[in-house]
């Protein structure tokens, strides 16, 4: 079994709608590189990001088997939405695809459910969400993922969802305090709905969060949502 080989390595990669990045973890989920990272191609088809990958692949070494978190709904391996990518996306078998290309066992799962892994203590309810060029989220039970929670296309307030009012689009429209403001109500909102035991957040934005935050809300790491990727080769 590989989970009993020590030299295992995973080639963790992280599509987002601005970046991909990649990086190698050891058995234990420790990073083994730098990460990396390149730009999202745009169009960002299917075949174009792969080739991305592919070039990230090369610059990480050598590595066993590989885990991706991608910026939508991911069920047994095919990508079923992905809204700030490409419609192409729609029905694509990402594992296989990619599993061919790299030569190598390939699990997907969704981004934020991804970076979550990276982030939770495995006790109680926990949420996690992403500020990027999306708004990612994920909700564990005792560490056990409830997958592909899409809070980001989520009626929030004044008739926009959580992704229209706190995505990096908006963010660069409506400024840093009017953000910070909307990510306020926006944690009320979520606590108020899922009476978490912790909140994370994670995301390229996360570092633009200047509001002062509850005890149970904990500002994460970008690289968690790498350090995630050891998780979908856990039994
Ligand atoms: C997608 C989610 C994703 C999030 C962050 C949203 O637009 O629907 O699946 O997790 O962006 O990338």
């Amino acid at each position: 079994m590989v989970e009993e080989n020590g030299s295992i390595r995973t080639l963790s990669v992280d599509i987002g709608g601005s970046g991909v990045k990649a990086m190698l973890l050891d058995i234990k989920g420790n990073p083994l590189t730098e990460r990396a990272r390149l730009d999202t191609p745009q169009p960002a088809k299917p075949e174009i990001v792969i080739n991305v990958i592919n070039s990230l692949a090369d610059i990480q070494g050598e590595f066993d088997r590989v885990s991706v978190g991608f910026p939508g709904v991911v069920r047994g391996g095919v990508t079923e939405t992905a809204v700030n990518l490409d419609p192409d996306w729609i029905g694509f078998d990402l594992a296989t695809s990619l599993s061919k290309r790299l030569n190598k066992p390939v699990r997907v799962i969704n981004d934020a459910d991804m970076q979550g892994y990276g982030a939770i203590s495995a006790k109680g309810v926990e949420l996690t969400i992403t500020l990027g060029t999306g708004f990612g989220s994920a909700l564990f039970v005792d560490g056990k993922l409830v997958p592909n929670l899409e809070m980001g296309h989520h009626r929030f307030r004044k008739g926009e969802t959580y992704e229209q009012q706190l995505g990096r689009a908006t963010l660069d429209i409506i400024g840093d305090k009017k953000w910070n403001g909307r990510l306020s109500k926006a944690i009320a909102s979520l606590e108020n709905l899922f009476n978490y035991d912790y909140l994370y957040i994670g995301g390229g934005e996360a570092a633009r969060v200047k509001i002062e935050l509850p005890g149970n809300v904990k500002i994460i790491p970008n690289i968690s949502g790498l350090l995630g990727g050891i998780a979908l080769w856990r039994n």
